[in-house]
């Protein structure tokens, strides 16, 4: 049956390395896929207003959020590209991230659904944290990351000029349709099989991926991690749809503490803003 794939482009540049890897990849599907794709930065999505109503109502932006969501939700899978911007992600992608807790209403239709990730990256150790800001948008949005990768490309053309790219195109289009879990290679996370980490003092290391905390050791060469679940979790299924109900009690809560913050805070009343 042909796959219904939507491509995420979290890049300015037209015919840019990620359109092209989104194109690469769909071209790659076995059996065959009908993309449709998105250029984030050409849509209109406003900044998160912070408001919390979107919890158990409508979002008071009207723009072209929902529509970005909604075509999430209807794709059998998903491919996101973005590229390294200073050695982080590109914006547009945390932007449309930010407006995403209306997504907690949605998890039957977003959970679980296959996804890869790729960050093009124009300079030879030059992605920082691209690679990471794309799995991060995957994850939080309930999706299941099926593989990733960086695709090393400085001029427009370069990720399918390369044997790299090309090669890369054809592993992510596999592992889109694989029933296999997402294993990457090396030391992950025993929690979330994430494998960005932040060492905490000298024997503590925290998982950036799902906050899972733990320890490290280290026997003939070899990493080993001991991280438990994170005290508090909205990876899976059921604790995304808990901690959708958790921020509407937490709205709540911030309505009946709302005369102590107000006071607490007048001394900081003001100030002078550009
Ligand atoms: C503003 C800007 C910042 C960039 N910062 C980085 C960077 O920090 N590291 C890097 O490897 N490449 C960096 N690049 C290069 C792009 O990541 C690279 O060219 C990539 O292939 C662009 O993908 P695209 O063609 O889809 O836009 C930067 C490019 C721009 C325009």
């Amino acid at each position: 049956m042909m796959m219904n794939l939507l491509g995420i482009v979290g890049s300015p540049r037209k015919m840019g390395n990620c359109e092209l890897m989104v194109k690469a990849i769909s071209a790659a599907v076995p059996g065959s896929a009908k993309l449709r794709m998105v250029r984030l930065v050409e849509k209109d999505i406003r900044p998160c207003k912070a408001c919390y109503r979107c919890l158990a109502g409508d979002c008071p932006h009207q723009d072209d959020y929902a529509g970005v969501l909604r075509a999430i939700m209807e794709a059998d899978a998903v491919v996101v590209a973005a590229p390294a911007y200073f050695r982080g992600t590109h914006s547009s992608l945390q932007r449309f991230l930010d407006r995403c807790l209306q997504a907690y209403r949605h998890v039957d239709a977003l959970y679980g659904k296959p996804a890869v990730a790729v960050a093009t990256a124009g300079v030879e150790d030059g992605e920082g944290s691209a690679l990471t800001g794309v799995e991060n948008f995957i994850r939080q949005l309930g999706l299941s990351l099926k593989g990733r990768a960086v695709v090393r490309a400085t001029f427009p053309g370069d990720a399918i000029l390369s044997s790299e790219g090309r090669n890369t195109a054809l592993r992510l289009a596999a592992a889109l349709v694989s029933p296999d879990e997402y294993a990457p290679e090396g030391v992950s996370c025993p929690e979330c099989k994430g494998t960005y980490f932040e060492f905490r003092g000298r024997t503590a290391v925290y998982c950036l991926s799902c906050g899972g905390t733990g320890s490290f050791s280290v026997k003939d060469g070899n990493v080993d991690l001991l991280i438990g679940p994170p005290a508090h979790s909205w990876r899976r299924k059921e604790d995304m749809a808990s901690h959708g109900k958790w921020l509407i009690g937490q709205r709540e809560e911030f309505l009946r503490q709302r005369n102590r913050l107000k006071d607490a805070v007048k001394p900081y009343l003001g100030g002078e803003f550009l």
